[in-house]
């Protein structure tokens, strides 16, 4: 905490523990608490994170609520001109949370849709859930120095921010960050659906074009500084092949986008301290890890006796993550003596191939079709290999979670993996884990192949391997945090000097 330094308020429509589908959640609440750590110079914390009152949000402690605040807020479709939300102010752990509570936008099955697809009016909720926030700044009549988006669902910030804010004294001169997690999300609003947003077709919007408005382009266009969350998504996103129709944006973007990798929140996830695990353990005493391993083949039905090699997958079950490339790599990993173990829910026809892999090898394939927390870091600490075969990953959180819990990774050389996760084949006694360049189950397979041989010779190749993983730090406070303060600072100098100069 530093009294000289920025004010910066988060948008994100997702954040643990109160609203999680994915990563995003993880992220934002980790590396909120971060720079309101004390060893954090330049961020005025503890950070504002601006989140949906989804449903789904656990009640809260009465002595948690720091407060609430009904608002007017304008609203392009209510009849009056304007809706009451309630912002209701929280002591989180390390920041405020600030939950937008609006029941007909978010009192509903879903974030984003429900089994019939996106919810039509994304636009509208997501559009008044950012109007709300920058109200809600305005209130509290203090400057705000940095608005720091995340993903498509806080691009109205980077519209409104042009066209209502401009001379407001607290939003007009307020920098954006724009964070793209990943750039296969964008909120695509097309001309019939603009209204919603108070928009018309054929405007100058950020993120507008004929057809309608992207919403995560908004945020990219009009953004003081843009990153991803690892150096080479970053470097990726620039193709065809990986920016989602974004490439050229973000190629004008010059050296105003850049690559920050994500942390790992240390205290979150440490063996040594995992209240979930059968048995604790350490880089520096590792017994433990062979209660873990039992405990969670007992759980899902594996003969624990067996040492044969055990594979852990986690994940939304989404073509992303390469759930297809494992399922059909399946039966070859079966026959060179293999166990898997997938946790995660999602496509239906990605459930269904390892269901019937599980229907066909009870005693060697399980997939657990929940989001299930506890179960999650039992595979973590318990499997022998973690497996993340992604098509693309703008960074990823397993690999690291699985490095620190003595889990070697087997990944896909692509974003944040190649980023986290050093080959031990192409580099015998420095690897943390495996490594492969072609996404196709045989490439996979084969990198399976040299995780079963090193894992089976034991002794000190194997110790080394596990050990060096677990070394790796991630830590957000000492690394990627205090990037994130550069690109609030240059973020600021820049909206300074433009505003300066008009
Ligand atoms: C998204 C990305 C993932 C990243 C996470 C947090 O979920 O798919 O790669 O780690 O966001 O930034």
């Amino acid at each position: 905490m530093d009294p000289m330094g920025l004010r910066v308020a988060f948008l994100a429509a997702e954040c643990e523990p109160w609203a999680k589908t994915g990563g995003l959640a993880d992220v934002v609440d980790a590396l909120a608490r971060a720079l309101g750590h004390p060893d954090i110079d330049g961020v005025d914390g503890p950070v504002d994170v601006f989140l949906p009152r989804y449903r789904g949000v656990p009640d809260l402690e009465p002595s948690a609520i720091l407060g609430e605040a009904r608002l007017a807020v304008p609203d392009p479709r209510a009849r009056a001109g304007s809706s009451a939300v309630t912002i209701v102010d929280v002591a989180a752990n390390g920041y405020r949370l600030r939950l937008v509570d609006h029941p007909p936008a978010f009192d509903r099955e879903g974030f984003y849709g429900d089994a019939a697809g996106d919810y039509v009016d994304n636009a509208w909720r997501f559009g008044l859930y950012c109007r709300a926030a920058l109200e809600a700044l305005r209130a509290d009549g203090r400057p705000v120095d940095v608005l720091h988006l995340h993903d498509w669902q806080a691009g109205a910030i980077a519209i409104l921010r042009k066209e209502r804010f401009d001379d407001d004294p607290i939003i007009g001169p307020a920098a954006l960050v724009t964070t793209l997690h990943n750039l296969a999300y964008h909120g695509w609003t097309d001309n019939a659906a603009l209204p919603q947003l108070g928009l018309r077709p054929g405007g100058a919007a950020p993120g507008q074009n004929a057809d309608g408005v992207d919403l995560l382009a908004a945020g990219i266009e009009a953004a003081e500084i843009v990153n991803t969350v690892s150096p080479t998504y970053a470097r990726e996103a620039l193709t065809p092949a990986f920016g989602m129709g974004l490439d050229g944006l973000l190629r004008r973007r010059g050296d105003r986008f850049i690559g920050i990798l994500n942390g790992l929140d240390n205290t979150v996830w440490d063996p040594a301290t995992d209240r979930d695990l059968a048995a604790p353990f350490s880089r520096d005493d590792l017994a433990g890890k062979a209660t873990c391993r039992a405990d969670l083949l007992g759980q899902v039905g594996f003969d624990p006796a067996d040492d044969g090699p055990v594979i852990g997958m986690i994940g939304r079950l989404d073509p992303q993550k390469g759930f297809d490339l494992l399922a059909d790599a399946t039966p070859e990993l079966l026959a060179a003596g293999g166990r898997v173990i997938v946790q995660g829910t999602g496509h239906p026809s990605l459930a269904d191939a390892f269901r019937s892999l599980a229907a066909a090898s009870p005693d060697r394939v399980a997939l657990v079709e929940r989001f299930d927390r506890v179960l999650a870091r039992k595979i973590y600490a318990g499997a022998d290999f973690f497996a993340m075969p992604s098509r693309f990953e703008p960074c990823g959180q397993g690999q690291m979670i699985a490095l620190r819990y003595g889990t070697p990774p087997i990944v896909h050389r692509t974003g944040g993996l190649a980023d986290t996760v050093i080959d031990e084949t192409a580099d015998p006694g420095k690897g943390t884990g495996f490594v492969f360049d072609r996404e196709t189950p045989s490439s996979l397979v084969e990198a399976c192949r040299r995780a079963f041989a090193l894992r089976a010779s034991g002794g000190a190749a194997w110790k080394g391997l596990v050990e060096r993983g677990m070394a790796v730090d991630f830590g957000w406070v000492t690394g990627s945090a205090p990037r994130y303060v550069e690109a609030y600072r240059r973020a600021v100098t820049i909206r300074g000097e433009e505003r300066a100069t008009r």
